[in-house]
Parts: structure tokens; sequence; C-alpha cells
């Protein structure tokens, strides 16, 4: 019995499948200890482990299979069977030498093995994979990425996150992307809001958990006007974080809403996420309510057959992986680090136009850059370009790299099909809902309330003693006159994309 089961698993076929199943095993081990003493978190480990290799190793038990049975016909035939004198004699010097010849090679191969299989591991999760190899859609976000908080945390952490089901949707639907890819059927802008990003409580909190407290921020913005003299405007405001001071059973979960609030579900009734018609808040005290937007008479079966979404932090934050910040923002922090020298006059508004310019591509967008700004100085004031040149082309310098940060004519991305949602100036953002119109049916109104989410603050009067200063809210919160339009109308009316 012992001689037969010997004969028919002697066999190249079973051999290699043996090869193949002890191969991969040992790399199922040794990743397995990687990650238990890897203090960086590895998404794409688990697939790797549990899924991947162990299906590698299946194949291997297959072929193992394969070679038993195609053996056990040959004898049932009467063939000769495949390895029928493989004898290793030890006391042989030619077996026990071509037995070391094979262990080490053996050796070498597992090593040379796990080191290449643990480099392609590490690649596919390394930010150099998503940007740039069958990714190339995805330069801009790349791009802008590598200089945003984020930079050093790659994009499979906020993309897929750990866990098999998030990483086998997202491959199936890299697949299917790298044929659009191909066939250059890839749609320009990539949509956003993203309908399947993971829910944020399984990604964002896994760094800004409940347990890292976010407390009141005091910021001081200095703004530069677009007149000659590029008048510099500062406002300071404290945006409030959350009240900290809430006392509940629970703690509080994240500044903002969750600070009151236990969830917040809403319907949005465009792809944009930007006409909100219904809300339900259940509040960390119990009341359950329902805001409904102006005209908005949408129950709440009806809002559940619409679908809803749970607020989470994506609905504020929803460019913190990769931002494509509006030009006056940058061209405003530019100025305040005086890579741009605010005593060009006018430099404000050319800056904003050469960035927003309607260019091609990339390429032309370098050249529109430096051409308009040099062009502009040299017809309207030629002492300055004659004088100033090296001032001037600093600036230029400093326009052409952050457009390549902020936009990608050949994808359509800027901040025009990109808004961020966690202010009101450049798009609609908070006041989607706190626009004031928003009512529940107790009475109670989203509030666009100034001093709801901040405190505008101004320095009056001359103190009482010198290292003191009077604070109080600002009443013209508006940095030029725009009359009583800043209370009736929306800030991004004004200030966002032209429609
Ligand atoms: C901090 C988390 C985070 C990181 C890191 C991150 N992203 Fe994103 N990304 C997001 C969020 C959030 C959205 C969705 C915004 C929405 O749904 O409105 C998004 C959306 C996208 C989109 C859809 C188009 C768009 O810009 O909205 C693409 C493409 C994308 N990300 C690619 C990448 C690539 C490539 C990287 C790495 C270079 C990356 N992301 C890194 C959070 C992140
Ligand atoms: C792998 C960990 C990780 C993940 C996942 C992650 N972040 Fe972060 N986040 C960080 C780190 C680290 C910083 C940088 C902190 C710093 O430099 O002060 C940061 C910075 C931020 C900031 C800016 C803080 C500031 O100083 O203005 C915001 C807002 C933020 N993250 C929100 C998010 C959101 C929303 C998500 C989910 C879409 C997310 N993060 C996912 C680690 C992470
Ligand atoms: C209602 C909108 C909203 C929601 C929801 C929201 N945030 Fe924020 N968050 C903000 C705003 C506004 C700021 C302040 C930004 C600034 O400084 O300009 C902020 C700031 C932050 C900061 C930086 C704070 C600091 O003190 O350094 C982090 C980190 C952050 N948010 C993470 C999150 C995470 C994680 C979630 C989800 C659990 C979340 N936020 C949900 C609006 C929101
Ligand atoms: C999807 C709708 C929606 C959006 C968008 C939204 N909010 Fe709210 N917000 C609510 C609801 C609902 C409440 C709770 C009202 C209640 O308690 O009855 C609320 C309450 C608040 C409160 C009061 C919390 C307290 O402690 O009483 C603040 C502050 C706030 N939101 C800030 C913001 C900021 C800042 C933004 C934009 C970055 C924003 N919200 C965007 C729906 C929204
Ligand atoms: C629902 C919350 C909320 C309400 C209500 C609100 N704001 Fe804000 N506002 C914010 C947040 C959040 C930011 C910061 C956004 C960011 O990080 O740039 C902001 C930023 C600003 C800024 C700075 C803009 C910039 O581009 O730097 C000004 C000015 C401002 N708000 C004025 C107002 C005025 C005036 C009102 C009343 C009509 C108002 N806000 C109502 C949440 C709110
Ligand atoms: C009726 C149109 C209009 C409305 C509404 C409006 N603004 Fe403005 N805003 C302007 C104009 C015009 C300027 C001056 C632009 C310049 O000089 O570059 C300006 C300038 C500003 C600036 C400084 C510009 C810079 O360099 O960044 C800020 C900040 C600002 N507005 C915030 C707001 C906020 C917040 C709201 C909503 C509460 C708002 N504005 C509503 C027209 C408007």
């Amino acid at each position: 019995m012992q001689q037969r089961v010997r004969k028919i698993f002697y066999n190249p076929v079973s051999f290699v499948g043996l090869i193949i199943v002890v191969f991969n095993i040992a790399f199922i081990v040794f990743l397995s200890l990687v990650e238990a003493f890897s203090r960086r978190e590895h998404p794409y480990a688990d697939l790797v482990i549990w899924l991947i290799l162990p299906a590698i190793v299946l194949f291997g038990l297959a072929l193992i299979l394969i070679g038993i049975r195609r053996e056990r016909r040959k004898e049932r035939e009467g063939q000769a069977p495949s390895l029928a004198s493989l004898i290793v004699d030890f006391n042989n010097p030619k077996h026990r030498r071509t037995f070391l010849a094979l262990l080490t090679g053996f050796l070498l191969m597992s090593l040379l093995y796990a080191f290449a299989g643990y480099k392609t591991y590490e690649f596919t999760e390394s930010v150099t994979f998503c940007g740039s190899m069958c990714h190339k859609i995805m330069g801009p976000q790349y791009r802008s990425h590598a200089f945003s908080e984020h930079a050093e945390i790659g994009c499979v952490n906020c993309h897929v996150g750990p866990g098999i089901r998030y990483f086998l949707l997202y491959k199936l639907r890299g697949t299917k992307e790298l044929f659009d890819l191909i066939f250059d059927r890839y749609p320009r802008p990539i949509p956003s809001p993203v309908r399947d990003l993971r829910p944020s409580q399984e990604v964002c909190e896994n760094c800004h958990g409940p347990q890292y407290r976010i407390n009141e921020r005091l910021q001081s913005r200095t703004y530069y006007l677009s007149d000659k003299q590029n008048t510099p405007k500062t406002i300071d405001f404290l945006l409030r974080m959350g009240n900290v001071e809430v006392k509940t059973e629970q703690p509080p979960k994240m500044h903002w809403h969750s600070s009151t609030t236990e969830e917040i579900m809403y319907v949005a009734s465009d792809a944009k996420r930007n006409v909100i018609p219904w809300i339900r808040v259940k509040r960390l005290d119990g009341k359950v309510r329902v805001y409904r937007g102006e005209g908005s008479t949408m129950s709440d079966a009806a809002a559940v057959k619409a679908g809803t979404r749970r607020m989470d932090c994506v609905d504020c934050h929803n460019r913190q992986g990769h931002a494509y910040n509006p030009p006056d923002v940058i061209v405003n922090a530019l100025l305040n680090l005086k890579t741009i020298d605010p005593a060009l006059p006018e430099i404000k508004a050319v800056s904003v136009e050469a960035l927003d310019g309607d260019y091609p591509s990339r390429e032309s967008a370098q050249k529109g850059i430096e051409t308009s700004i040099r062009e502009f100085y040299k017809a309207t004031y030629p002492d300055i370009s004659a004088n100033k040149g090296e001032v001037i082309s600093a600036a230029v310098r400093a326009l052409q790299q952050v457009y390549a940060w902020n936009y990608d004519p050949s994808m359509k991305v800027s901040w025009k099909n990109y808004p961020s949602n966690q202010g009101h100036r450049f798009s609609p953002g908070c006041f989607r809902c706190h626009d004031g119109k928003h009512r529940s049916d107790d009475g109670a109104v989203l509030s666009r309330d100034c001093s709801l989410c901040h405190l505008l603050i101004e320095r009056t009067g001359t103190a009482p003693k010198p290292d003191q200063a009077v604070f109080r809210v600002m009443k013209y919160p508006h940095p030029v006159d725009i009359g009583d339009s800043w209370k009736t109308m929306q800030c991004h009316e004004c200030h966002g994309a032209a429609q």
C-alpha cells in the first residue's frame, strides 16, 4: 500500500504542485509575520495573504491531484510510472551532492521569491503605482496629493482601506478603468462625489478617531484685493469646532455636528449633492427632527425611497486628499509668503486671471502664464517691467508651479469642477443646508447666522492697557463694500465658478 501511494505521488506534475504549495505557505507565514510586526497598516495585506496566496496554494494542490490521477491512469493502463526509480541513497556521494545542490537551489529560490513577491506587494501599495501606472488619468489627484496634508498617506488608505470586500470592488473597477484608459473612454472630469467611497468611519476615523480631540481654532486670514495696490484685508475668526463642553452619556464623536448630533441623514436631488430637500437629525438628547428645504414637501417615505445618505466627514472634507484651490486662495497665499511680491502693482488681479486662463493643455498654460504676466507689465508699467525683471520672473515661476498642482485642462480639473464643501464662499458648501430656509415641523430653522460656526472678530478702539485688546464681533464682515448683499445672497453667487 505504502509503496503504491509513493508511486502515484512521485511524478513531475505533483512535484511542481508540491513546490508551489510549500513556497506559498511559507510566503503566507512570512507576510503574516511582517504584518504582525509592522507598525504601518498595509491595506492590501489581507487580500494578498488571505486571497491571492491561498489561491496559488490551491492551484498547487490541484496540480498534485492532477499528477496523482494521471499516474493512477498510467498504472491502470500498465505503463511504467514516471519516476519509478527515484531512490535517494545518502551513502552515494553523487546523490548527496545532487541533493545538496537541489536544496541550495530551493532555498535561494525561496528567498528570491519572498523578496520579489514582497517588493511587488509593496509597490502596488505605493503612491507611484496609484498615480503613474495605470492611473495616468489620475495625474491631477496625484500631483495635488503630493503637496496636501495627506502627502505621506497613500491613496489606498482613503480609497480602499483594510479588508477584502472593498479591495475587490476597487480592483474590479480598476480593471474596467484600465480598459477605459486604453480605449480613451474615461469621463473627464472624473465624476465626484465618489459614490462607492467607503463610509468615513471606516477610513478617516482610523486616524482621526473620536479619541482625538479637535479644538476651537483661531485663524487670521489676509486677503489681497484686486486693486492697484493689492490692498490687504485681514479677518480674524474663531472657528467653533464643536462644543467640547457638551455633557452627554456618549462622548462627542467629532466636532461640528457630531458634538450635538448622533446622526444626520439626508437626501440630495442632484448628482453633485448640492440640492438637499430633506434632512433628518437624531440628536444626542434623543430628539429627532426632519428639516425640509424651501418648497420641499418630501415625505419621510419618499426620502427613504429616493435614497438617503448618512452625513459623514466627506460631506464637508470632500477635498482632503487632493484639493484644487481657487486662484484667489492660491494667490493670497503666495502674496502672504512674499513668493509673489505684493509691491508689484495689480499683481493680484493679473495673477488670478493668468491662473484661470482658458488653456488647451498644461504645457500651453505654462507659456500662457509667462506671456500674460510679462506682456501686462511691458504694456502697462514699462518702468517696472524694465527694472524689476527678477521680481516678475519669480512671480511667473511661482504661478507656473501652482498651476501644475491645481489645474489640468486635459482632465478638466480645476476648482470649478471640484469645489470644496468645507466652507461657503466658492460653492454652497455649508449653505446647502444652513441657508436659513431649511425648516423642521416644530419650527426650527437651520440657521445661517454668521456667528453659528465662527466668530468674525475685530480689534476695536485703544485697549485700556497696552497689553490688552478689545474684541467684538464684526459688524461688517465683507472686505469690500457690496451693500447688504452678503446678507441676502449666497457668497458663491459672486465668488463661485460662473455657470
Ligand atoms: C485623505 C484621504 C484621501 C487620499 C489620501 C486620497 N484621496 Fe482621492 N478622494 C478622497 C475623497 C474624500 C474623495 C471624494 C470626494 C467626494 O466624494 O466628493 C476622493 C476622490 C478621488 C477621485 C475622484 C475625482 C475627484 O477628485 O473627486 C479620484 C480619481 C481620486 N480620489 C484619486 C486619488 C489618488 C490617485 C490618490 C493618491 C495620489 C488619492 N485619491 C488620495 C480622499 C482621498
Ligand atoms: C492613514 C491616516 C489618515 C487617514 C486615513 C486620514 N487622515 Fe487626515 N490626516 C492625517 C495626518 C497624519 C494629517 C496631518 C496632520 C498635520 O500635519 O497636522 C492629516 C490631516 C488632516 C486634516 C487637516 C488638519 C489641519 O491641520 O488642517 C483634515 C481636515 C483631515 N486630515 C481629514 C481627513 C479626512 C476627512 C479623512 C478621510 C477621508 C482623513 N483625514 C483620512 C492622517 C490621516
Ligand atoms: C459639518 C462639516 C464637517 C464635518 C462633518 C467634519 N468636519 Fe472636520 N472640519 C470642518 C471644518 C470647517 C474644519 C476647520 C477647517 C479650517 O481650519 O479651516 C475642520 C477641521 C478638521 C480637522 C483639523 C482640526 C485641527 O484641530 O487640526 C480635522 C483633523 C478634521 N476636521 C477631521 C474630520 C473628521 C475625521 C471628520 C469625520 C469624523 C470630520 N472632520 C467631520 C468641518 C467638518
Ligand atoms: C446635509 C446638511 C448639512 C450640511 C451640508 C451642513 N450642516 Fe451643519 N447642521 C445640519 C443639521 C441637521 C444640524 C442640526 C440641527 C439640529 O440640531 O436640529 C446642524 C448643526 C450645525 C451646527 C450647530 C451644532 C451645535 O452645536 O448646535 C453647526 C456649528 C454646524 N451645523 C456647522 C456646519 C458647518 C461649518 C458646515 C459646513 C462645513 C455644515 N454645518 C454643513 C446639517 C448640515
Ligand atoms: C454653517 C456654518 C457657517 C455659517 C452659518 C457661516 N459660515 Fe462663514 N465660514 C464657515 C466655515 C466652516 C468657514 C471656513 C472655511 C475654510 O476653511 O476656508 C467659513 C469662512 C468664512 C469666511 C472666510 C472665507 C475665506 O474664503 O477665507 C468669511 C469671510 C465668512 N465665513 C463669513 C461669513 C458670513 C458673513 C456669514 C453670515 C452670512 C457666515 N460666514 C456664515 C462656516 C459658516
Ligand atoms: C454681490 C457679490 C458678492 C457677494 C454676495 C459676496 N462677495 Fe465677497 N467679494 C465681492 C467682491 C466684488 C470682492 C472684491 C474682489 C477683489 O477685490 O478681488 C469680494 C471680496 C471678498 C473677499 C476678499 C477677496 C480675496 O482676495 O480673497 C472675501 C474673503 C470675500 N469676498 C468673502 C465673501 C463671503 C464670505 C461672502 C458671503 C457671506 C461674500 N464674500 C459675498 C463680491 C461679493
